[in-house]
């Protein structure tokens, strides 16, 4: 048989050749050999951009299910699935095998058809990082219920807009969720959001906190109470290709949220084999992702792709400052971790305290670490090189997106040269294009222009739930026949990309292009920086100016020193032009739940449009809002 798994740069580039020259015959070969199918496909690819319609492996039958459970048993049933780490280190953690969570997804399953969930039915799952949470997820997909997951920080608002938005019959929820010192009232929240809900007929409520809760005859149930009513013999539904797997709203962005749609054979092929080859997962290998599984990051690599791998696979509760900032550290010592993903922000956050946190926790498990979600600033990069890698980790920097199911330009660990800041190269069957302004194909290698995909993979997302329109215009209008990424980007004379942040980002200062993250990049270095966010307001003059929202490690700092001191760095790094005309100091940035910077909301601040913010209840730090502002009046 042949190796699927790429050993050698060698290999890539072999594969890559293969996957571009014939992706059908690339994908067909993979997908055959990887999986188990019910029946197999009439068609690999069917495709066209412009309407925008895309089918992979179309008249297959599956269920990703039996691909991440099932066929493990016989061989691996006794191997760990998950091991779980609860918020309080107190608590014993909980290691899983094969077999156990097959008998879990089965039985909750039968929970689930006994409370009226059918085949295509969506259900909303509200819930804080518990093994139930995974349970939950699988148990949809086995019965071909499409699971629609909310981050179980988001508010009420939020909850119920999505639950309306793709029409959940059902939620599933808990009376609590642990995070840190605090307790989130997930039962409380949902109450509030059901009260715009009427198509919510079922609530079915985990005990996780033991905090009281108020039950609603007839609507809500007891999780461990129904449990006692099923057995744990449940059969795979028979699925489409293309039939639908999960919905997952895209975080961060304005107005009514976007529910990205994955389909269940080609979403199941991509995230298996960016898995296997992105990390270089061997067998036994502990494997570790810190992201919430509220997130795509922990769909396609907390759940499906090391579970179709047979991976063992890391799920933490909690949170990297609880009980105090080694927490992580003390994890990987703790399970032996060997393979570690976690965001540029966390690493950021962390690097503020010092190494004195990471010292004295054994990280030699450690041989791969992995960042995702933001572009990783040259600084933070060495941080997480030389202290967490020590220096003989590969750092994979994977770019993708909710939209894109999977990661779509990274190193391969080990494999590819890595360049600090460049996700490097597009994996195969990915086909990348740089186009500039005017919507013409950039030829040349070393460039700069807007991210496009100018050919279909198997795990994009089909669709926007119930909003075709509007996934057209958002992506594939602004260039003709491709997938715009939204993303600005750069290619050295390797080939290897650099994203260089969202293309809304984008500020031009007296007719110069400048990278709003690049100039972040540039105040980053200044030692005293934790983080900053730049944006563009109106000049007179220069058309766009600079506005530096700067926040800084310690306090007893000479801040007009510092501001001398960031205005050089920036004229030294990028040139005179990228100097911002305003630099402000705060306590923090308003951040997302995953993390991300609000720009937006600091772009008003800017601009003094400070009427009309949006809704800022989602954020991490609302109340650092206020704060910036009043201080934004004083400049
Ligand atoms: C946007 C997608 C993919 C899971 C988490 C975020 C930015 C993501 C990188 C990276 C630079 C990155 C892009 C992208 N992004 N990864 N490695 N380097 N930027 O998913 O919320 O859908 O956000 O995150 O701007 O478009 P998301």
């Amino acid at each position: 048989m042949k190796d699927y798994r790429i050993r050698s740069i060698d290999d890539y580039m072999q594969s890559y050749q293969e996957s571009i020259q014939d992706p059908e015959q690339f994908w067909d070969d993979y997908a055959r050999e990887n999986f188990i199918w019910k029946k197999s496909w009439d068609k690999v690819l069917e495709f066209d951009l412009l309407k925008p319609e895309v089918k992979w492996f179309q008249g297959a039958k599956l269920n990703i299910t039996e691909n991440c459970l099932d066929r493990h048993l016989s061989q691996n049933g006794d191997r760990t699935a998950i091991i779980w780490e609860p918020n309080d280190p107190k608590e014993v953690a909980k290691h899983v095998s094969y077999k156990e969570l097959h008998s879990m997804v089965c039985q909750f399953a039968n929970v689930l058809k006994e409370n009226g969930v059918k085949k295509g039915d969506r259900v909303c799952v509200y819930m804080p990082m518990v093994l139930e949470l995974a349970v939950a997820v699988l148990a949809c997909a086995r019965i071909g219920a499409v699971h629609s997951v909310v981050f179980a920080g988001f508010s009420s608002k939020s909850l119920s807009d999505r639950i309306n938005d793709s029409d959940c019959k059902i939620l599933l929820t808990a009376d609590g969720g642990f995070r840190g010192s605090k307790v989130t009232p997930l039962k409380e929240i949902s109450d509030e959001a059901l009260e715009s809900c009427p198509g919510v007929h079922r609530v079915i409520v985990l005990k996780r906190t033991e905090s009281p809760i108020q039950m609603k005859v007839g609507r809500d149930v007891w999780w461990h109470k129904e449990l006692m009513k099923v057995d744990d013999d449940c059969p795979a539904a028979s699925m489409d290709a293309e039939d639908m797997l999960f919905i997952l709203y895209t975080s961060g962005s304005t107005g009514k949220p976007k529910g990205m749609v994955h389909t269940c054979a080609g979403y199941m092929v991509y995230s298996t084999y960016s898995f296997q080859n992105v990390f270089q997962y061997e067998e036994q290998d502990v494997y570790w992702c810190t992201a919430d599984i509220g997130w795509i990051t922990g769909h396609s690599y907390i759940i499906y792709g090391p579970l179709s791998t047979g991976a063992t696979t890391v799920m933490f509760e909690g949170i990297p400052s609880y009980p105090d900032v080694s927490r992580f550290w003390q994890i990987v010592e703790k399970h032996k971790v060997n393979i570690f993903y976690t965001a540029p922000t966390a690493i950021r956050a962390l690097a503020q305290y010092g190494p004195e946190f990471v010292q004295g926790h054994d990280l030699s498990s450690l041989k791969t670490l992995g960042t995702v979600g933001e572009p990783i600033n040259e600084e933070a990069w060495h941080w997480y090189d030389e202290h967490i890698g020590k220096k003989k980790c590969p750092i994979v920097d994977t770019w993708w997106q909710t939209e894109t199911g999977g990661i779509m330009i990274s190193a391969l660990a080990g494999i590819t040269p890595t360049k600090p800041t460049f996700a490097t190269l597009p994996l195969p069957g990915i086909q990348p294009v740089l186009m500039d302004e005017k919507g013409d194909l950039i030829s040349e290698l070393v460039a700069e222009g807007r991210l496009c995909i100018a050919y279909p993979w198997p795990s994009m997302a089909r669709t926007i739930y119930g909003d075709h329109q509007r996934f057209k215009d958002t992506y594939f209008s602004s260039f003709t026949g491709k997938y715009f990424t939204g993303d600005g980007c750069r290619r050295d004379e390797e080939g290897n990309y650099r994203i260089t942040g969202r293309v809304d980002d984008i500020l031009i200062v007296s007719g110069h292009n400048l990278g709003t993250a690049e100039i972040e990049n540039a105040i980053n270095e200044h030692t005293h920086v934790a983080e900053s966010a730049v944006v563009g307001y109106p000049h007179d003059i220069k058309g766009n100016s600079i506005y530096a929202f700067v926040t800084l490690k310690g306090t007893d700092i000479n801040q007009e020193l510092i501001k001398n001191e960031i205005l050089q760095l920036v004229c030294d790094l990028i040139g005179p032009i990228a100097k911002p005309e305003i630099i402000q100091f705060c306590s923090g940035l308003p951040k997302t739940r995953s993390g991300k910077i609000m720009r937006r909301i600091l772009r008003k601040i800017a601009c003094r449009e400070t009427e009309n913010m949006g809704d800022i209840s989602t954020l991490l730090n609302p109340e650092v809002v206020q704060e910036i502002q009043d201080q934004a009046l004083a400049h």
